[in-house]
């Protein structure tokens, strides 16, 4: 049996999956504000250091682990949703590599289908967040007004995102037996989807929003293609983004990927090429 540590742990996605996880026998690790193995508030970079650490102190190497913890676009908390969405994952799995490795981990974050289908996502926001700078992140959000909160989330997930195909494929992950995916869920029926769904102007959005299998997810499902992305079948996975969204992200986006290479972004790709070939 093995040793996973799931953030957001408490409630929703993460919840469903402790449970899974528990009832297959491994001893799992929770982090989250409350009722939780470890407790610690993601928010600021000492909590996300405390849990850090305080997971090192209860095992030396983990099988896995998994990255639920997040906040929705509620009104007022953009500056937390960067913190907890972005730092939450980045923080925790950086400081656990070493844990992660010892394991030969399999490694899921939740991102979602917002880091694609919410359109004029300031890019500025999500550059700023992959080059460490969250405050640059906040100030590109915030001028969006009312819609700042949903901006901030889009940009963290989409930065989350890219930060999971970037790293997946280095040396240190892949190379060190780590396997690192994501999985993007579209509307999922958790508290905080239903907090969503309570805001005025928010639940308008949610329940308009197209979905070609209709409704919402239910979070076992996410928790079992969870769990799937945690087993052996994951062994030739890396650097993926998962869409189990009910068809949302294929409808809007649907030709804007795959895409060859357009002839502009040639030469960093034969540079690339060239880097892991030894050329
Ligand atoms: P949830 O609200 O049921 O669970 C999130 C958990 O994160 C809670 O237990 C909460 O206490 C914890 N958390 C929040 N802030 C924290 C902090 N500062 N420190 C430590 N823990 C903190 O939400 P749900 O829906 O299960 O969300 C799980 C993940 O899925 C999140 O990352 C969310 O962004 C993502 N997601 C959710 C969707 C949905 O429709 N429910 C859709 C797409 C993605």
């Amino acid at each position: 049996m093995g040793t996973y540590v799931v953030t957001g742990s408490a409630s929703g996605m993460g919840a469903a999956v402790v449970q899974r996880l528990s009832a297959a026998g491994h001893a799992v690790i929770g982090v989250d504000l409350r009722d939780a193995t470890v407790v610690a508030d993601l928010s600021t970079a000492g909590g996300r250091a405390a849990a850090a650490a305080a997971v090192a102190g209860l095992t030396d190497s983990l099988d896995g682990a998994v990255m639920a913890a997040g906040l929705g676009p509620l009104p007022g908390k953009a500056a937390a949703i960067l913190s907890v969405n972005f730092g939450g994952v980045v923080d925790l799995l950086t400081a656990w590599r070493p844990l992660l490795a010892a394991g030969g981990a399999r490694v899921v974050v939740v991102t979602s289908n917002s880091a694609t289908v919410v359109p004029l996502v300031p890019r500025r926001a999500i550059n700023a967040l992959l080059a460490g700078d969250p405050e640059r992140a906040l100030c590109a959000v915030r001028r969006f007004g009312r819609m700042a909160p949903t901006m901030a989330y889009a940009a963290s997930k989409n930065a989350l995102s890219r930060w999971v195909r970037r790293t997946a494929v280095q040396a240190e992950w892949a190379g060190a037996g780590v396997r690192l995916n994501a999985i993007a869920p579209g509307a999922v029926r958790t508290p905080l989807l239903e907090a969503q769904l309570a805001d005025r102007t928010q639940g308008r959005q949610v329940r308009s929003f197209p979905v070609p299998v209709g409704g919402f997810g239910d979070p076992g499902q996410i928790a079992d293609w969870v769990v799937f992305m945690l087993s052996d079948a994951a062994d030739f996975l890396c650097g993926s983004v998962v869409f189990v969204d009910g068809g949302s992200d294929a409808l809007l986006r649907g030709d804007d990927w795959p895409r060859p290479v357009p002839l502009r972004r040639v030469p960093a790709y034969l540079r690339k090429l060239r880097a892991r070939s030894g050329g």
